[in-house]
């Protein structure tokens, strides 16, 4: 028998088009129980509905299709990485909080090609053992990675530890503090004990959480702008996501010496290159 839940996905993010198409429809009704007779309000309802069911059918046809786009190159990437990576151990597993394998991808692909010297990561995690592992085959870097909470940075360095890389990489707990950032107030990472390197190459915002404040991530720019090298790379994970795709459109009106490239994931990824 034909599963309506199980054939139609319904997310969070649908709830606004389904309110949109039942407001239309209630709409219609309403101002027919105005302007006519309940006979043809009747008649009216019942040649909407299949209106109604095909832009839902429509609907979640879509939603369903970019799923399975999505589900695709989730696998794809995760076969590139365990094709291009050779670890030690099994990793965590790369859902909720945790970099995407889309990420990872993209992280390991720009470690790889543009060899980078320093690379620092604010939300430490499995981004911070594929960045380690980068280096390792590299020869060549230091990742320094910056995190907000202490649990979560010490989880980080034990499978760091029990994948034998944390010489690679130095994690930091930097709780979040109010500060005026280029005369913005904000709360960012309080890096007075952290002894934050100069020259970055590679910059990975996937830090702080979106829930800690508003455009939580905006004062990564203003904040490392000064400290990276002179043709470095900044990584925004969640670009798709409205807040940060305002705040990387933004840094770009700001500082307009960025070029930009977006990776049509799951949650978007931003590559912004500072033009020499
Ligand atoms: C988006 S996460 C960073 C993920 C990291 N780059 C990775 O690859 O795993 C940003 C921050 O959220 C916190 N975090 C990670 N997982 C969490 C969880 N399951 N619940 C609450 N906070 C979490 C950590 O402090 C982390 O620095």
């Amino acid at each position: 028998m034909f599963d309506f839940f199980t054939h139609f996905k319904i997310k969070h993010s649908d709830l606004p088009y389904m309110l949109v198409y039942l407001g239309i429809f209630t709409a219609v009704i309403v101002i027919g129980l105005l302007t006519v007779n309940m006979s043809t309000v009747i008649l009216m309802a019942i040649s909407c509905l299949p209106i109604l069911i095909l832009l839902l059918h429509y609907h979640f046809y879509r939603a369903n299709e970019t799923l399975a786009i999505q589900q695709q190159q989730k696998q794809q990437a995760y076969f590139s990485l365990f094709n291009l990576i050779d670890f030690k151990l099994p990793i965590p597993y790369m859902t909720g909080w945790a970099a995407t394998p889309e990420l990872a991808l993209a992280i390991y692909e720009i470690i790889k090609t543009e060899q980078p010297s320093q690379i620092v990561e604010l939300g430490s995690g499995i981004s911070s053992l594929i960045c380690a592992y980068g280096v390792e085959e590299n020869k060549y870097g230091a990742v320094f990675s910056l995190d907000h909470d202490k649990n979560y940075s010490q989880k980080t360095k034990e499978i760091l530890l029990q994948h034998g890389m944390e010489q690679h990489v130095t994690i930091s707990y930097a709780p979040l503090k109010y500060q005026v950032i280029k005369g913005r107030e904000c709360s960012w990472y309080d890096c007075s004990s952290a002894n934050c390197p100069d020259n970055i190459d590679l910059l990975i915002v996937d830090g702080p959480p979106v829930k800690t404040q508003k455009q939580a991530r905006y004062p990564a720019l203003d904040y490392f702008y000064s400290k990276l090298s002179v043709s470095a790379t900044i990584v925004v994970h969640d670009a798709l996501r409205e807040e940060e795709a305002a705040i990387v459109d933004e840094w770009l009106q700001r500082y307009p010496k960025f070029s930009k490239e977006i990776i049509h994931s799951e949650k978007g990824i931003a590559i912004l290159r500072k033009q020499v």
